[in-house]
């Protein structure tokens, strides 16, 4: 007989969604911290700087080192560097639209990047709010989903933001401001947005 069903877990899921028709097809040669920065001429991309981190923990409040935290978004015009984005905004090409990391021992991770805008969704009058999708894998579990920003209007109008809130999960989705690290450039944002997956059954 298992008694696996009799421990209750102490957090919450992060809530999933599905991994969406952007993830890149081609990933950046350069897969590092900093999103901002064009390896190839030395370029940054524009828009507002972001300081991205966080832990990826298990729903018993444990952290998970060595969890792989893959992150895709749009630019700041709010156009993904994929094919088939249908989005008629410019490009950026001192912009990575995506990242990739391995959590520490503490689960932490972090980046560089952009403030991602909206962009109009498959809908009609539905926009998007500014989001950065996630990938998160450790060797137990798996965690795709979306993080959005505090505060935005948007956020309260979004049909994927309402599914969650409807079941007491919608802050779970949303990041939480952070000090800057020393040297930040002047308009920078920092951030801080934990992922929670599922603990190993025991
Ligand atoms: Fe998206």
């Amino acid at each position: 007989m298992s008694h696996q069903a009799t421990v209750k877990p102490k957090l919450r899921r992060t809530p999933h969604e599905e991994v969406g028709p952007m993830y890149p097809v081609v990933k950046p040669v350069d897969r590092g911290y900093d999103l901002t920065l064009n390896p190839k001429n030395g370029e940054r991309a524009q828009g507002q700087i972001v300081y991205l981190s966080g832990r990826v923990i298990d729903t018993n409040g444990e952290p998970i080192a060595g969890a792989k935290v893959e992150l895709w978004q749009t630019n700041m015009h709010g156009r993904y560097d994929h094919p088939a984005d249908p989005n008629p905004a410019p490009l950026d090409e001192n912009f990575e639209g995506f990242g990739s990391a391995v959590t520490d021992a503490e689960g932490r991770y972090a980046f560089k990047t952009v403030k991602p805008a909206a962009y109009p969704a498959s809908a009609p009058g539905w926009w998007r709010p500014p989001h950065i999708h996630f990938d998160v894998e450790s060797d137990y579990s798996r965690l795709c989903t979306q993080m959005y920003f505090p505060g935005e209007k948007l956020n309260d109008e979004d049909f994927l933001i309402a599914r969650h809130r409807k079941i007491g999960d919608g802050e779970l989705i949303v990041a939480k401001p952070a000090p800057l690290p020393a040297g930040a450039e002047p308009d920078a944002v920092a951030l801080t947005f934990d992922l929670i997956l599922n603990a190993r059954l025991r």
